[in-house]
């Protein structure tokens, strides 16, 4: 019998030589090389197994397929635990971090940011992974098995469920939802794909989008999770989501998330006003011993932008409708979420 139960019977008593197992090998179209023997004492058992080829062959079959689903759920729940891993590194490191502006240029601060920086740029890593899980093999699984994973810190056991609750609410706007009205000519300045490199047919256009769209995502679960960073290190609710922005803007070279991250941290708590507004403009102010945080609210991005120009300080910063897009669904994971889990 070959690996996929293909049986040659063999009558009673017959020699099991090498030449007899050739026979049987060449006889079979399989690649496995493997044969399987089966030996029956009497014809009774012969007669109870020779009718049944076809079933053999299903039941093996279905096991294949079990096998290669119970792989697949494994591979899945490993990129969920390597994503909650890195979100628990990110979580014990940021527990620490409370560092005033005057320590900063204290060795041992300036290292501790500098090692939270590469735990979320892991975080960042395998929170790809996650996101291509979920929305490449369309696999919900990934993000629920995230939300199973369990923290030591309360408030970062929430980052995680608001980080997978805003990712699902955001994802199922779509990539044609999501950028539908951003001009092809700004999404490939998003991309940072200079001009001679832009191509507008439909196909290249859908395929930006979704890139962009994976990107999105990911700094939002990222987001969602640091959001409450600022409650990480001292419970008072009071100022937590500046605490939390100085957190984040303190930790060196983040480079591309830097903005998202700190739109996220700082406006996440912002959901009415969010609502109401096209357009924010915030800003860092520093002196020696202290950094505060302002942000004012505008009913339009245009209206944000007209006072924009009169800002001064380099700080500054116009969140527009596109980047409140990425604050907008961890502010309502956020105000739904610390409502139902009180
Ligand atoms: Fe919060
Ligand atoms: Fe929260």
């Amino acid at each position: 019998m070959n690996a996929t139960g293909d049986a040659l019977m063999a009558p009673a008593n017959s020699a099991l030589t090498y030449r007899a197992l050739e026979f049987f090998r060449e006889r079979s179209d399989e690649d496995d090389p493997r044969i399987r023997l089966l030996l029956y004492e009497t014809t009774e058992e012969i007669r109870e197994c020779s009718g049944t080829p076809e079933e053999e062959e299903s039941e093996r079959a279905a096991q294949t397929v079990q096998q290669r689903a119970s792989r697949a759920a494994r591979d899945v729940a490993s990129k969920a635990n390597e994503v909650a891993a890195a979100a628990k590194n990110v979580q014990s490191i940021g527990i620490g971090l409370h560092a005033k502006p005057a320590d900063r240029s204290r060795s041992e601060v300036k290292a501790m940011f500098k090692e939270m920086e590469r735990a979320l740029r892991q975080l960042k890593g395998n929170t790809q992974i996650a996101i291509d899980e979920y929305l490449g093999n369309q696999n919900p699984l990934v993000l629920d098995l995230i939300k199973e994973y369990d923290l030591d810190l309360d408030a970062a056991r929430h980052g995680l469920h608001v980080a997978c609750f805003a990712t699902e609410l955001a994802a199922h706007l779509t990539a044609e939802g999501y950028f539908g009205k951003v001009a092809p000519d700004d999404l490939y300045e998003r991309a940072g794909v200079d001009e001679s490199g832009r191509v507008y047919t439909p196909e290249a256009l859908e395929s930006l989008r979704e890139r962009l769209f994976r990107t999105e995502l990911v700094e939002i679960f990222m987001g969602g999770f640091l959001h409450d960073a600022g409650l990480w290190s001292n419970a008072i609710y009071e100022g937590h989501a500046e605490r939390g922005a100085l957190v984040v803007s303190e930790i060196p070279e983040l480079h591309e998330i830097a903005e998202a991250l700190l739109d996220i941290v700082y406006l996440h708590d912002d959901l009415e006003a969010l609502s109401q507004s096209g357009g924010v403009i915030w800003s860092r102010n520093e002196t020696d011993d202290k950094v505060t945080f302002e942000k004012d609210f505008y009913p339009s991005e245009g209206a944000a932008e007209e006072f924009m120009l009169l800002r001064t300080e380099a700080t500054a910063r116009l969140v527009g409708e596109e980047s409140l897009h990425r604050v907008l669904p961890v502010a309502i994971a956020e105000f739904f979420l610390t409502s139902t889990e009180g």
